[in-house]
Order: structure tokens, then sequence, then C-alpha cells
């Protein structure tokens, strides 16, 4: 079963951000079939880094809009971006490493943080976004 379930109240009413979540609860859905079967370090370390490398360019989608657009939270959002970049990135090296392994921890801690900052904190952009005409 996945472990995130897409639903439209995740919407932002964009076309190319919806995407990219989309995306991402694909990529930790994986992620976390990967831990249930068991699979290679090699295969697990590769969803790892396809995860980060995608959440870094979905990142990069926003804080483009954002700048381009003058969103007035541009700084504190870019923070929270930033912060989980940060955390990945230190799993990912302790993964290699054999410092740590997937958990139903490391799971929940994905899962919570895509679906509250979607759910809080990018829906703040949303009608600032769709009333420059992005949809
Ligand atoms: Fe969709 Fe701010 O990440």
């Amino acid at each position: 079963m996945a472990l995130i379930t897409w639903s439209d109240k995740y919407s932002m009413n964009i076309k190319e951000i919806d995407g990219q979540h989309q995306q991402l609860v694909k990529m930790i859905n994986e992620l976390h079939d990967a831990m249930l079967n068991a699979k290679s370090k090699q295969i697990t370390l590769d969803i790892i880094t396809k995860m980060a490398e995608y959440t870094q360019k979905h990142f990069t989608t926003e804080e483009n809009y954002m700048k381009q657009y003058g969103y007035p939270q541009y700084a504190a959002h870019k923070k929270e971006h930033e912060k989980f970049i940060e955390q990945v990135g230190n799993f990912k090296k302790d993964y290699e490493n054999g410092k740590a392994g997937l958990s139903y921890e490391l799971m929940n801690f994905l899962k919570d943080w895509l679906v509250n900052h979607i759910e809080s904190t990018d829906k703040k952009y949303a009608p600032f976004f769709n009333s420059k005409g992005l949809n």
C-alpha cells in the first residue's frame, strides 16, 4: 500500500507544480516500497539520489516563480526548502556510509514533511500565483 495517496486537497491549481508534487509523492512511495521489499543498497541509493535531485529541481521551480512575481514570503519559504535539502543530504551521506538505514521513522518524516509543507507553506502562495495568471 502506498505511504502517501495524492488528493485534490493538495492541489495548488498550478499544473506544473501539482505535477512536481505528484512526482515527489511517487518517489517517497517508491522509497517506502524499497524498504518494505528490502531492496539492495544500490537500488535504494539510486532512489534516494533521484529523490534528492528532483526535490532540488522542484524547490528551484517554486523559488524562481517567487522571485519572478515578487512573492513576499520568499525568504521564509526558501529557508524551509534549504533545511529539508540539508536533512535529506545528511541522511543520504549516512546511508552511503552505512551509518543509517531506511526506517519507519524516516518514511514518516518524509511523508509528514511533504504533506505539511504542501498544505501549509505551499498553499500560501497558491492564490498569489493564481492571481498572477499562473495555473
Ligand atoms: Fe512544493 Fe515549497 O515545496
